[in-house]
């Protein structure tokens, strides 16, 4: 996922606001303005910008088929899944995304990270299970790291319970709601080969396959 723009907002030097002092960052309404400003203002600093653009050249582009592509359970949790993981969460920060599947980056295990704020450390689920998910749904805009340029208005659960194991192999059970239930719910679709634009009309798809096309530093 990308989202990118919720942590552009924080990293546009122009940006003098401190982003914790007048919003409460837990309100995901408010993340959306975030991203809304950042998409209306979308200088980066060009040491960040490089970075980010290094990051995406190891995240799969739309039309790979890996992608499509289910992604299997986990049942060594060594070394590799370790560096796996750590590889990941750095990839995800450098291009400024809120969360990232294995299938993203050309490794079919069920395995993402996620990090909804900039501050706060990231986190790894594997084999991550939803388990329970409330009937309340909610749209709001989603990027996707393997999308470029694509914003669209997504339906999703406001909560969602998951039960995963760490990178450790360690038990988790996360009860998530507002902006990190959809992130999870977005990246365990990408362990299943399901992308946002699985989940939108028809029409919607259409706008979103133009903005790829016409995305001047499409993949
Ligand atoms: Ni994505």
């Amino acid at each position: 996922m990308a989202n990118q723009a919720t942590d552009a907002a924080q990293q546009d030097p122009d940006d003098t606001r401190d982003p914790d002092e007048a919003r409460d960052p837990r309100d995901p309404d408010l993340e959306i303005e975030d991203t809304a400003e950042a998409e209306a203002e979308p200088e980066l600093d060009p040491e960040v910008a490089a970075r980010r653009t290094a990051a995406l050249a190891h995240v799969r582009q739309y039309g790979d088929p890996v992608l499509r592509t289910r992604a299997r359970s986990v049942d060594r949790f060594d070394d590799a899944l370790r560096e796996q993981v750590r590889r990941m969460a750095e990839l995800m920060v450098d291009a400024l995304g809120v969360g990232l599947a294995a299938t993203q980056v050309g490794v079919l295990n069920r395995v993402l990270v996620y990090r909804v704020h900039p501050q706060a450390p990231y986190a790894a689920l594997v084999n991550p299970e939803i388990e329970w998910t409330g009937s309340e749904a909610e749209i709001m805009e989603e990027g996707c790291l393997s999308l470029p340029a694509v914003h669209v208005d997504v339906e999703r659960a406001v909560h969602v319970r998951v039960r995963a194991h760490d990178q450790y192999g360690e038990p988790v059970m996360i009860e998530a709601a507002g902006l990190p239930a959809r992130v999870i719910q977005h990246e365990v679709d990408h362990l299943d080969g399901v992308l946002v634009l699985d989940r939108i009309s028809r029409q919607q798809r259409k706008e979103a396959m133009r903005a790829m096309r016409e995305a001047p530093s499409a993949a």
